[in-house]
């Protein structure tokens, strides 16, 4: 296999502490399949704007463009909170979600038997939970236009943005939500608001249309938004996989994270479409954001970011049976009683960020041993 090329982007916050294990995993994989990477590291969000004045810099950009996979830690914190919007922390993570095309955000929330009980929902109403939730990540009211803030006449102001998708957007999130289907337990649920919402009538025709001219063993169902956050916390079980736009997506997936126990055990895929080369941009990142509160403290799970790069051998590099090592070992740390704090439970070993990825390692070593 030639060498793939990955660039790490811890970010700010928890960011650079979580990508110190993953390089950890990283360095187990050389070890155990001799499979080396080209690794380079950027900076992404405050980190970048201390350096360069600018969330993200052509240069990291164009190094993002030229790898194989980007994985990324975690970008924000109060530091940047007052900067004007288009120089946040998070306009970093916006540009390379939109430079990549990364249309596609993959947001799995499974729930580990060892933490079930770690819910805020009843045991018997997560147990054995998982949904996989595709979130529309280039489109909607993120990047609409026209957007802004302006004065009016009588000095108030009106703050604009804009819920647009067109066809082919719709169409191809869809497409990636039916494959997914195919392979799990073959039921979509598509999410809008077109009770109120042009655009959310247009995403249910597109979606039902692609449903029946390509994938029409599938089970598909509609729902709208607001009673799908609702039926996430009534009946979760009901769903497998959830296709939905832009906003709806950074919402339910965020809901659907807290049923699993803990943010900070889930990882996110962001992908793009196949070029003609076959290769398919791609970036990888927790879904838990940069926790400012405890950076830096050696608290932080890792656990979410090891995943992310787990979902990175699968979907970018073609490595299923390793990506399936990693998530085993990820079991086995957790039936072994280790907890980091934001999955801490009575009973069980409270453990740092390090021990953590260094008991995982371990753990891979054994089972590969
Ligand atoms: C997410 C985050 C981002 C989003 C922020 C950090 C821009 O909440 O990835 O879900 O809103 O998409
Ligand atoms: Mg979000």
């Amino acid at each position: 296999m030639s060498r793939k090329k990955l660039l790490i982007l811890p970010g700010d916050g928890i960011g650079p502490e979580v990508m110190v294990e993953v390089r950890r995993v990283i360095d187990w994989l050389d070890r155990y399949r001799s499979i080396g990477f080209d690794l380079a590291e950027g900076l992404v969000g405050g980190a970048a704007i201390d350096a360069h004045g600018t969330p993200l810099t052509d240069e990291t950009m164009a190094d993002a463009l030229a790898a194989d996979a980007v994985l990324l830690g975690a970008v924000g914190g109060p530091k940047w909170d007052d900067l004007p919007f288009e120089q946040k922390p998070e306009r970093g993570l916006l540009r390379l979600r939109k430079d990549m095309a990364l249309f596609a955000n993959l947001r799995p929330a499974v729930v580990f038997d060892a933490l079930a009980d770690a819910s805020s929902l009843k045991l018997d109403v997560v147990k054995g939970l998982d949904i996989m939730i595709v979130r529309e990540l280039t489109g909607g009211v993120y990047f609409g236009e026209p957007r802004g803030i302006e004065t009016l006449p009588d000095g108030g102001r009106r703050g604009v943005n804009t819920q647009v998708y067109t066809t082919d957007e719709i169409r191809r999130i869809a497409r990636v939500a039916f494959e997914l289907a195919e392979k799990r337990s073959r039921r979509v649920c598509s999410v809008d608001k077109a009770n109120v919402m042009e655009s959310g009538v247009l995403w249910r025709e597109e979606v039902q249309r692609v449903h029946d001219e390509e994938f029409p063993g599938i089970a598909l169902g509609h729902m709208y938004a607001d009673n799908c956050a609702m039926q996430l916390i009534r009946e979760p079980g009901q769903f497998d996989v959830i296709v939905t736009d832009n906003l709806f997506g950074d919402m339910l997936s965020d809901e659907a994270a807290m049923l699993t126990g803990s943010l900070g055990m889930l990882p996110s895929a962001s992908l793009g479409g196949i070029d003609e080369n076959g290769r398919r941009a791609a970036l990888y990142e927790p879904v838990h954001g940069s926790a400012p509160d405890i950076a830096g403290k050696d608290l932080a799970n890792p656990l979410a970011a090891v995943l992310s790069f787990a979902m990175c051998l699968r979907y970018s590099l073609d490595l299923a049976e390793e990506a399936g090592f990693i998530e085993t070992a990820v079991e086995v740390v957790l039936d072994g009683g280790l907890r980091t704090t934001d999955i801490m439970q009575k009973g069980k070993a409270r453990v740092s960020t390090t021990v953590m990825g260094e008991t995982l390692t371990r753990e891979l070593d054994k089972l590969t041993g």
